[in-house]
């Protein structure tokens, strides 16, 4: 698995002493505020782990699991909600969790929906953010990192469903999504 990758972009130490900052950040900023914190399925599960249990005060978390359409290709801006949330976000302080953002399209609909249903404030927290992505006008409220256009993937990001498990953030090797075909063969 190590060997798809051509090199290591965000150690995995990079990435946890970013995420202490980013808690003790939100613990401040939201104590005794009981806020709601949304992971976006799959991707944001490992910071989303990792990020709550540097947050020093209540919080009550939820899932979205969401599929744009068009992804890479068409700016249309539909997204298709796969899971929906188990509670309900009227006049509450709402944290959405990313791993990344690219084009900005699943974001920028699930900021619209939340707001939509009544949230008190909606606020983006993202680990990576690839500006040279975006199809939507969107800046997120706060952002680890900022990624290059390459084909990064691990601790949450995916290529074809693999690579999520690697601890760190690392860019893929161009032979390995120019072959998805090769790549399929070996699951
Ligand atoms: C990826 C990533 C973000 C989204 C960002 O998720 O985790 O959620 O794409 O892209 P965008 O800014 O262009 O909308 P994906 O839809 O691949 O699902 P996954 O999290 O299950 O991998
Ligand atoms: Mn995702
Ligand atoms: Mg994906």
């Amino acid at each position: 698995m190590h060997d798809d990758i051509e090199h290591i972009l965000i150690s995995e130490e990079e990435i946890q002493t970013k995420i202490k900052e980013m808690g003790k950040a939100i613990s401040e900023e939201y104590d005794s505020r009981f806020p709601l914190v949304i992971g976006v399925l799959k991707g944001a599960l490992p910071f989303m782990a990792d990020i709550i249990k540097r947050v020093e005060t209540h919080l009550e978390i939820d899932f979205m699991d969401v599929s744009s359409y068009g992804k890479g290709t068409v700016s249309s801006g539909e997204v298709k909600i796969i899971k929906d949330l188990d509670t309900t976000v009227e006049g509450r302080d709402v944290i959405i969790l990313e791993d990344i953002i690219d084009s900005g399209i699943t974001l920028n609909y699930l900021i619209s929906l939340i707001k939509h249903r009544g949230a008190k404030s909606v606020k983006i927290i993202t680990l990576l953010d690839k500006p040279d992505g975006r199809k939507v006008d969107l800046v997120p409220d706060v952002a680890g990192f900022i990624v290059p256009d390459a084909f990064v993937v691990g601790y949450g990001l995916d290529f074809a469903e693999r690579y999520r498990n690697l601890p760190y953030i690392g860019v893929l090797k161009p032979k390995i999504y120019n072959n998805e075909a090769a790549a399929s063969e070996t699951l």
